[in-house]
């Protein structure tokens, strides 16, 4: 039996470093690379809008379920959640959703890494202006090089997990508190930047058509499900991340509204992000349905063929870079201080203990884009659309579901009020609402289908 304390992980001090930190976990490669070439597969105005409802009545009152979670529970999210509901009675065997969410997390950060990865090598491409007047072929050559080259993908995917594993290392307060200061408002001057390139260079109009006009045609059960897992993976729900930055904020905080600022916050960066990117790819002819490759082929042609664009398209992917470390960072830090928990080890063990884990998973990914291997570079059935599917259509929605059943059915309503005593009834009535009676069954209806889709 683990002799864990409730609150020996330490926190924060200021209401504004939870609400940052809990932004710099929410913008990341989701707004930015995900969102575009899902926006784009999926046909544009419909699926956005789509997203932002279920962001509003699905996935915001996850969120909240899950900060609450944290601080009650103030733990790691397994003994969060035990402890938790122990208080309602209920059996310990709630703590094998924590579990499941740090399991989750360490899946999800496995793909994260080698994204990322890609990202840190462009930003050296561009500034070295490799793409400077680059085809429409070259661009998609130069991408196919890097997924050919494990030793480069390997090299700068390590560097980026060595920089993530060190900022979790250093802990609750000078590691993720302090770097959080400093990611959110780089992110938040970069895109406005190229935000600014794309309104100089781009084909405004366009871009503007397709992420805001709305065809209801194009509505289908697939997008809808899309949609409503990338509100998921957007937001960071599903991973224990809500739970072990819930167990860091201070006491008394408003957390409803908290969470609704993040939420705003994340938004508005993914249609900014989509305004940064969408205007050039028009602008030069390219289509936004072109899947994964999108950020790393479409959008690489257009900046080399625009007017400082190595500038700028170091700018954006140095962007990249940015809002991918606060995220993986919030992937790291569950499994870390759970283990921490479990194996009563120190921060610095748990942090190479996972560290070596996702290396080597992120190792085999970057083997397995390999032309000889016997998988062809980001297949549909590879290795790495498996992991981003598995987890954001089944694992995220899980760990989601259990966590409105928790909170929504079983929890005592009055533990819950008490954690929420800074929102109104108002406020406190329509989300418990909203978790018992949208999201169980949306999540519920979700799972079912992408079941049955296979
Ligand atoms: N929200 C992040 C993104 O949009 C991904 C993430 C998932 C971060 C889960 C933390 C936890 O890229």
């Amino acid at each position: 039996m683990s002799t864990a304390h409730r609150g020996e992980l330490g926190g924060w001090q200021s209401r504004t470093t939870f609400v940052l930190a809990l932004s710099a976990s929410a913008v990341g490669l989701g707004n930015i690379w995900r969102f575009s070439y899902l926006a784009g597969e999926n046909g544009g105005g419909p699926f956005v809008l789509t997203y932002l409802l279920c962001l509003v009545l699905v996935a915001v009152p996850v969120m909240i379920a899950e900060v609450v979670i944290g601080t009650h529970g103030r733990g790691s999210p397994p003994m969060a959640i035990r402890w938790t509901a122990d208080r309602s009675m209920l059996s310990r065997g709630w703590m094998l959703l924590g579990v499941l969410a740090c399991f989750t997390g360490l899946l999800v950060l496995c793909y994260y890494v080698v994204v990322a990865g890609w990202a840190v090598d462009y930003a050296w491409l561009m500034q070295a202006g490799e793409f400077g007047s680059a085809s429409a072929a070259d661009a998609g050559a130069i991408f196919g090089q890097l997924l050919e080259d494990p030793p480069r993908l390997i090299y700068w995917q390590s560097l980026f997990l060595l920089l993530v594993a060190a900022v979790v290392a250093l802990g609750v307060r000078i590691g993720i508190g302090l770097v959080v200061w400093l990611l959110v408002p780089v992110m938040m001057v970069l895109l406005l930047v190229l935000v600014k390139f794309a309104f100089d260079n781009g084909d405004i109009a366009a871009a503007q058509e397709f992420l805001f006009s709305v065809k209801l045609i194009d509505f289908t059960p697939e997008a809808v499900l899309t949609a409503l897992g990338q509100a998921f993976f957007t937001l960071g729900i599903g991973v224990g991340t809500g739970i072990s930055y819930g167990a860091y904020a201070p006491e008394r905080i408003p957390v409803g509204r908290s969470v609704m600022a993040v939420a705003i916050f994340d938004s508005v960066l993914t249609l900014l992000a989509g305004l940064a990117i969408f205007p050039l790819l028009f602008a030069h002819n390219m289509e936004p349905g072109m899947g994964v490759g999108l950020l790393f082929v479409g959008l690489p042609y257009a900046f080399g063929n625009s007017m400082q664009g190595e500038v700028f398209g170091t700018l954006f992917f140095v962007l990249v870079v940015v809002t991918a470390l606060g995220s993986a960072i919030a992937l790291m830090e569950p499994i870390t201080t759970a283990l921490m928990q479990r194996l009563r080890v120190r921060r610095i063990i748990a942090v190479l203990m996972v560290t070596a884990v996702v290396w080597l998973g992120g190792v085999v990914l970057a083997i397995s884009f390999a032309p000889d291997g016997y998988i062809g570079p980001l297949a549909e059935g590879g290795p790495f659309r498996w992991l981003d599917r598995i987890t954001s259509a089944v694992l995220l929605p899980v760990v989601a579901l259990f966590t409105a059943v928790l909170v929504g059915w079983r929890l005592r309503p009055e533990i819950l009020r008490v954690e929420l005593y800074r929102e109104s009834t108002l406020f406190f009535s329509l989300w418990r609402l909203l978790l018992r009676y949208i999201a169980t069954p949306a999540i519920a209806l979700m799972l079912v289908m992408a079941l049955l889709a296979g």
